[in-house]
């Protein structure tokens, strides 16, 4: 038995995607939502895997507490200091964190686009930036480069890291891939980055994704960018690794994104 963790649950397409991942290999899985109260995780947590629970997926606002309450923590899972994923395995439980993997992959694989040797940008300094800095790192860019909009944060950010950082206003216009990791389009807000930092990108990636393009996609829009992706890939390229560690198959992630794209459209 498999479910997904969090609070709001029920637009989680998680259960959608895995269903699709098992029909690739003709697996019968059972995949739930399950809505948890703020302070009840860890309870919820438990019980789900002492009574026949083998792998969770854990979203907002519960990375912490997964962290927290695995036995043992993957390299990934420590880098990022969340968990996404629970592994009940030999009788204690693994945490690992497959966001930035994901990212990194639908990146690669979906876009066909290179990080190595790139200068990448990464915006926001929150919890979702975190999680995808050592594995963009690990693809060998020239330069990785933390901006947000309290400059502080991306300080202590890029120091834990060894990259660099800069303030949101006052970007360099040299950056090959831009990375919004900032919450503002969840918002419905722009990110103060300026025209010519957009306009010079080779890709411009949001992690959030939407039916229509999303505020940030918009504005690189706006400023001239053409290749433009939200988050909808790296939704699904990250729930692949999670199936992949609990299920031992590499679902193929092309065609169950452009499945996603389409109940998206006509939702
Ligand atoms: P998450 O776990 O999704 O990363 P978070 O930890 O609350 O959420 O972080 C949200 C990030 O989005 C932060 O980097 C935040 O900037 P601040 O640190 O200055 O708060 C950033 N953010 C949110 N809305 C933004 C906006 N409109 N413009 C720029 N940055 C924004």
């Amino acid at each position: 038995m498999f479910a997904v963790f969090g609070n709001p649950i029920a637009h989680s397409r998680s259960p959608q995607i895995h269903q699709a991942f098992a029909a690739q290999e003709r697996r019968k899985l059972i995949y739930e939502r399950r809505l948890v109260l703020i302070d009840d995780f860890e309870r919820a947590a438990r019980e789900f895997f002492a009574t026949g629970g083998v792998g969770a997926n854990v979203t907002v606002p519960f990375k912490y507490e997964a962290f927290r309450l695995a036995d043992v923590l993957t390299e990934r899972a420590k880098a990022a200091k969340a968990v996404n994923t629970l592994f009940w395995r030999d009788g204690y439980l693994l945490g690992d964190n497959t966001d930035g993997i994901g990212l990194v992959h639908a990146i690669k694989e979906l876009l066909s686009f290179s990080l190595h040797n790139r200068h990448i940008l990464l915006l926001g300094a929150g919890g979702a930036a975190c999680g995808v800095i050592q594995p963009l790192l690990q693809q060998q860019p020239a330069s990785l480069t933390i901006a947000n909009r309290t400059v502080e944060k991306a300080r202590v950010l890029a120091r834990e890291h060894a990259v660099n950082w800069c303030e949101l206003i006052q970007i360099e216009p040299h950056y090959d891939v831009i990375i919004n990791a900032t919450s503002g389009s969840l918002h419905g807000q722009e990110v103060p980055v300026a025209p010519i930092v957009l306009a010079r990108a080779q890709l411009v990636y949001d992690m959030m994704y939407a039916r229509e393009l999303t505020p940030f996609l918009l504005q690189a829009q706006a400023a001239g960018c053409t290749k433009l992706a939200d988050g909808l890939s790296m939704l699904v390229a990250q729930a692949a690794a999670s199936y992949e560690i609990w299920h031992g198959f590499r679902p193929d992630i092309r065609s169950v994104t452009r499945q996603m794209r389409e109940e998206m459209e006509q939702s």
